[in-house]
């Protein structure tokens, strides 16, 4: 049994599917619009809950927004086996993401609404859940102030701590002495470490730093080498949500007690599958689907 522990953003995506981008100034006609929960800390969450087995407890800490959305995002979550008893409505409208999906790939932009109120200094039980976790998981769309008091709280306990600094932030560089793992994507990985050669930097965060490089998969250095384990080829249908269903799934898998090789060859079969479907959390895979993989069978076995 684990408990895992995600703290972060739960908002609504509104998306449109367009084959034309507006130029400034121009009104195009888009193709479809849906409305999907969303939110790479939610995201994250429903990727672990789907993963997880009866044994194991995941909880979200968070905020909704007191608008129609809040109701809405608060019942997904439970339905995908996330405990919502940390998840706190507050004076704001909900996160929103407008999302443009644009010859198969996504543009975003984010208004955090109720995720910027997410603070650490106005908890009670949020520290208490988070003391019992096996694991927890952070990204940066809810405070930084609040991810640091996080990431000390946990270092002191040693709780491992899994750090998605997406997207990224000039501050980010604080939180990297205080995680066990983080997992920027190659664009995140410049920000964090301009002008310097990945193998380098890789080499001095072994088996802690994981670097995704899209359709390549992803790298990290275990003591001895540096490794890639490759992306697996899809039929993509939507790429919004990969990274989170990588990260939830890696979280899950360490929480498992997986070696990083194995937790990361995980969590490239769950993106993988992931893509295949429309909507952030759309395309996550159950346990069950996982199960159906031969790669399943030859490699992890967990409940
Ligand atoms: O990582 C994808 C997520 O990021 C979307 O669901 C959207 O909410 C954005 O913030």
């Amino acid at each position: 049994m684990s408990k895992i522990v995600i703290i972060g953003s739960i908002s609504m995506d509104l998306v449109m599917e367009t084959d034309r981008i507006a130029e400034e100034g121009q009104t195009v006609f888009g193709r479809k619009f849906s409305m999907v929960p969303g939110g790479k800390g939610a995201n994250q969450a429903v990727a672990v809950g789907r993963l997880s087995s009866n044994k194991d407890k995941v909880s979200m800490i968070g905020a909704v927004g007191n608008d129609s959305f809040g109701p809405i995002l608060g019942q997904n979550l439970q339905e995908n086996k996330v405990s919502i008893e940390n998840v706190g409505t507050v004076p704001e409208s909900s996160g929103i993401a407008q999302i443009t999906i644009y010859q198969q790939d996504n543009r975003i932009i984010y208004c955090p609404g109720a995720n910027g109120l997410v603070d650490s200094e106005k908890w009670s039980t949020e520290w208490s859940t988070i003391a019992e976790a096996d694991m927890v998981v952070l990204q940066n769309e809810i405070p930084h102030q609040t991810n640091l008091a996080i990431a000390r709280f946990c270092q002191d306990r040693q709780i491992k701590l899994l750090y998605n600094p997406a997207p990224s932030r000039a501050s980010d560089k604080e939180m990297l002495e205080l995680v066990d793992y983080i997992t920027p994507n190659h664009h995140e990985f410049k920000e964090l470490f301009p002008n310097r050669e990945l193998e380098e930097v890789l080499r001095e965060f072994p088996n802690r730093l994981i670097v995704t490089l899209g359709t390549k998969g992803s790298t990290y250095y275990n003591g001895e080498k540096v490794q890639l384990i490759p992306a697996i080829k899809a039929q993509v249908v939507d790429t919004t949500g990969a990274g989170d269903t990588f990260n939830g799934a890696l979280a899950l898998a360490l929480a498992h007690q997986l070696e990083m090789g194995k937790a990361l060859a995980f969590a490239t079969l769950a993106s993988h599958l992931s893509v295949q479907k429309f909507g952030a959390q759309g395309g996550m895979p159950s346990l069950e689907e996982m199960k159906g993989h031969q790669a399943y069978e030859e490699n992890w076995h967990f409940e």
